[in-house]
């Protein structure tokens, strides 16, 4: 079945939901009458979200402010969700931020919070909520990779690793629940603007205008693909080209002009 249909006894959580994706993420899942659990650190924007939704969608939403890098972060989320006697039927794995320039001239504690944020975290919540999901032969797993996951980023090496890691990890146990009513869709945006390029330190104007999707088209296409059970999501047609190119274009003519490109 995927995304069931809401119940009072069903959350989705949301995490990075005080910015950019995650933010429309949650607005489009209310929307459709799901009660939620919106995560992020800044809770200050989590809260101003949370009233928004609760008075456009009349749904509850229930704010848990939480550094995710931290494992004993993940558990508190869980153990909240718990608490309130909610079962998750949808997770929304979205928080994660990039780095840009050369891996080993970056800050070696932000290079590693990609590894704790955007893999152990996505990878601890997944499987945290799926058995439970299976149980119940209803559920949906959104998993934010990127049209990074396709091919290793001269520029943002540990950051393509992430994602690559989300993706296979991702299409991995979509497969693995043929048949449960349980999906896992990987989602690969291209670039979007949110404040994505600011904390990963690039200029956005740098990417084409031609491959932008906005952050609300994003969303809505992630959401479609949580209703349907899609195994993968690729915004923008111009970014699943991409995608194919990442993929077969052999690596000693793309990495040369991925490095000409990112690092000149
Ligand atoms: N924008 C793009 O071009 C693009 C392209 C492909 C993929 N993506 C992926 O899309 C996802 C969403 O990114 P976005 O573009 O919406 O970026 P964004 O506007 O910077 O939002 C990132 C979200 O992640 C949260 N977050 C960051 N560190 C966190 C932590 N340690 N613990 C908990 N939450 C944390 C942020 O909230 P706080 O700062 O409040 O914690 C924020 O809500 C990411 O996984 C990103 O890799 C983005």
């Amino acid at each position: 079945m995927s995304l069931p249909v809401p119940t009072k006894e069903s959350v989705v959580v949301v995490t990075g939901a005080s910015a950019g994706i995650g933010a429309e993420l949650a607005r489009q899942l209310a929307a459709l009458g799901h009660d939620l659990v919106v995560v992020a650190r800044r809770e200050d924007r989590l809260l101003e979200l949370a009233d928004d939704v609760r008075v456009s969608h009349g749904v509850d939403v229930f704010v848990h402010a939480a550094d995710l890098r931290e494992r004993e972060a993940r558990v508190g989320l869980l153990g909240m969700v718990a608490e309130r006697e909610r079962h998750v039927v949808g997770l929304a794995n979205n928080a994660g931020y990039g780095s840009n320039g050369r891996a080993w001239e970056l800050d070696p504690d932000g290079e590693e919070g990609q590894v704790a944020l955007n893999i152990a975290a996505l990878h601890h919540l997944t499987l945290a909520v799926v058995p439970e999901m299976v149980r119940r032969r209803a559920g949906a797993v959104l998993n934010v990779a990127s049209g990074a996951a396709f091919q290793p980023m001269p520029g943002m090496a540990t950051y393509a690793a992430t994602k690559a890691f989300v993706q296979s990890f991702s299409e991995a146990i979509h497969a693995e629940l043929a048949g449960t009513g349980v999906s896992v869709t990987t989602l690969c945006p291209g670039p979007v603007d949110t404040e994505f390029g600011e904390v990963a330190g690039f200029d956005e104007s740098s990417f084409p205008g031609v491959l932008k999707v906005s952050a609300e088209e994003v969303a809505a296409q992630a959401v479609r693909g949580m209703l349907t059970g899609k195994r993968s999501v690729i915004p923008g047609p111009q970014n699943k080209v991409l995608s194919l190119a990442g993929r077969y274009v052999p690596r000693t003519v793309l990495l040369p002009a991925m490095r000409r490109q990112t690092l000149s």
